[in-house]
């Protein structure tokens, strides 16, 4: 099956408002020109205080898609209460999101955030109607000592668990190995799509073949316009998550352009 490549671009903590308005401009300029149905599914998460100064874009063509969607870079499971500097699923709707990424391996290591916690936060996201973007990824020792798979099958077991098929097959996995993150060095696109794979039949075992064909799995971790190509050829690559290159117009305006020059290459 023929599954809608996302690009995805993750602010991380960069950008005051002008910025992010600047960027915003510069890839909605890009998109003016094109089809939700020809652009893969764009979205764009900046800071909670630049969510203001972006909005999605719904496309004027009668396809029912967004040319530019927004995500939150996290969310609280509860829906209001006590928790200082968190922000709720209907918040991060308030503001205009239709994706919240969640289990960041930067959340994970400096917040302390649990495969637990990212559980509760999927199913918080996919009760309030939006998508949940579900990162998983090794570290180097872990790659080095021969257990990305059960490292990486064991994260996405505990972040899927106790959810229906059906939310499943809405949601979104990126594979972000950590030593690739910020590195300037990419995973091999061979390797990345094995993986990928790998966490296809992990979902297949835990929601059905329906729910694994249907899932966007994504590659993150140094993604630049010269690398999208070859990641995007791959049969289990569905897109990418996207932090450095996402931070300038030219370079994610060029990945947008290079993803829908591989599908119309693929047709
Ligand atoms: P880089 O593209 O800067 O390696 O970041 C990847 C990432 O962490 C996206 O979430």
């Amino acid at each position: 099956m023929s599954r809608k490549p996302i690009i995805a671009g993750n602010w991380k903590m960069n950008l005051v408002k002008s910025e992010a308005k600047d960027l915003y401009e510069g890839i909605k300029n890009f998109v003016k020109d094109y089809t939700a149905v020809e652009l893969p599914t764009v979205v764009i998460a900046p800071v909670f205080t630049s969510l203001s100064v972006v909005e999605s874009i719904p496309c004027s063509c009668g396809c029912g898609g967004n040319k530019i969607s927004i995500a939150a870079q996290n969310c609280h499971w509860e829906s209001s209460g006590a928790y200082t500097g968190e922000i709720s699923v209907e918040m991060a709707k308030d503001a205009g999101c239709d994706y919240i990424i969640i289990g960041h391996s930067e959340r994970r290591q400096y917040f302390s955030e649990t495969d637990e916690m990212i559980n509760k936060k999927a199913k918080a996201i996919l009760a309030g109607g939006l998508i949940p973007i579900i990162c998983c990824g090794e570290s180097l020792e872990q790659r080095e000592a021969g257990e990305t798979d059960s490292w990486i099958a064991g994260q996405i077991r505990a972040a899927l668990s106790g959810i229906s098929s059906e939310d499943v097959a809405k949601s979104v996995i990126a594979y972000e190995p950590i030593w690739a993150i910020g590195t300037g060095k990419s995973c091999d696109a061979d390797e990345a799509n094995r993986v990928i794979k790998m966490i296809r039949s992990v979902v297949s075992e835990i929601a059905g073949s329906s729910a694994a064909d249907s899932i966007r799995i994504l590659y993150g971790g140094s993604v630049k316009p010269s690398t999208i190509e070859e990641q995007m050829s791959k049969s289990d690559i569905d897109g990418a998550l996207i932090g450095g290159a996402s931070l300038k117009a030219d370079s994610f305006n060029d990945i947008i352009a290079k993803t829908m020059k591989v599908a119309v290459a693929s047709v």
